[in-house]
């Protein structure tokens, strides 16, 4: 971690990440490294579709025994990020005295949207969801899926209406990036933006170009390599069960 990211010119705050099961884990993996690289302490809890959706996309698994949070953000934002079991809802954040400046779920899978819209709280993700929404503070859901059905409609504007800013994982082309990373990395500036979190992650339009921009993340390769899971006779599946 570089010493202007160390530096005390910006308050350390407390942030959560949930990663749930939709495509795009890798936004909510960029954003808990984006956060810790600006000084703060990271909260990141994963649903176990999370972790199958990280194998599957980025071959990215817990080690056996992994108590710290290398695996998933690197060996540089590690010490700033407390990895969390989903299981837990005993921990600090799923307490409305835990000061959580705001918390993100990216990407926000439509199964985890359908019981943060019902209160379910059957998790430490959805119980996070839950708390942000009844104290009033910033929740920001990050949904994939395509297309949205109506059931999908309701529960977005739901949470809407409930007080959640929703930020979907659509890239946008408008900055013509060069790069996968440059467009996560956009995505992951607007959720920030969304989380009141003050950056310079990507270049902002009409602004001089930022020193920041284009970084990738150091523990995601470019180049997924080949895809064992996406066998001819195993394509059909996916597609039709999960739009993968
Ligand atoms: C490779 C893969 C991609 C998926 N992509 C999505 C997606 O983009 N959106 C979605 O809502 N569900 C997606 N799913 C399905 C969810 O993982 C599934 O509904 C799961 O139960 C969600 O659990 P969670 O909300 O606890 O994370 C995907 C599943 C797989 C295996």
């Amino acid at each position: 971690m570089s010493e202007a990211h160390e530096s005390s010119e910006r308050p350390q705050k407390r942030y959560f990440v949930g990663i749930t099961g939709a495509s795009g884990v890798v936004y909510g993996v960029r954003l808990a490294q984006a956060l810790a690289e600006l000084g703060h302490r990271v909260d990141v809890s994963i649903s176990d579709a999370g972790e199958r959706v990280l194998a599957i996309e980025h071959d990215l698994r817990r080690p056996a025994g992994a108590s710290d949070a290398r695996w998933i953000v690197g060996s540089e934002a590690a010490p700033r990020v407390r990895l969390l079991d989903n299981r837990s809802i005993e921990a600090g954040p799923a307490s409305g005295t835990y000061p959580l400046a705001a918390a993100a779920i990216c990407p926000c899978s439509m199964g985890t949207l359908g019981r943060i819209a019902s209160g379910y709280s059957s998790c430490l993700i959805e119980r996070v969801a839950d708390v942000q929404l009844k104290e009033g503070r910033s929740l920001v859901l990050v949904p994939r899926e395509t297309p949205l059905s109506r059931i999908h409609l309701d529960h977005l504007n739901r949470l809407a209406w409930a007080g959640a800013t929703i930020a979907p994982a659509m890239p946008a082309f408008y900055t013509r990036p060069r790069s996968i990373e440059e467009l996560i990395d956009h995505l992951v500036a607007k959720v920030m933006d969304a989380m009141g979190v003050p950056h310079e992650l990507v270049r902002r339009w009409g602004m001089p170009k930022s020193e920041h921009h284009g970084r990738r993340p150091p523990n995601l390769p470019t180049d997924p390599g080949p895809r064992p899971d996406l066998e001819p006779e195993d394509r059909h599946d996916l597609g039709e069960g999960c739009d993968a």
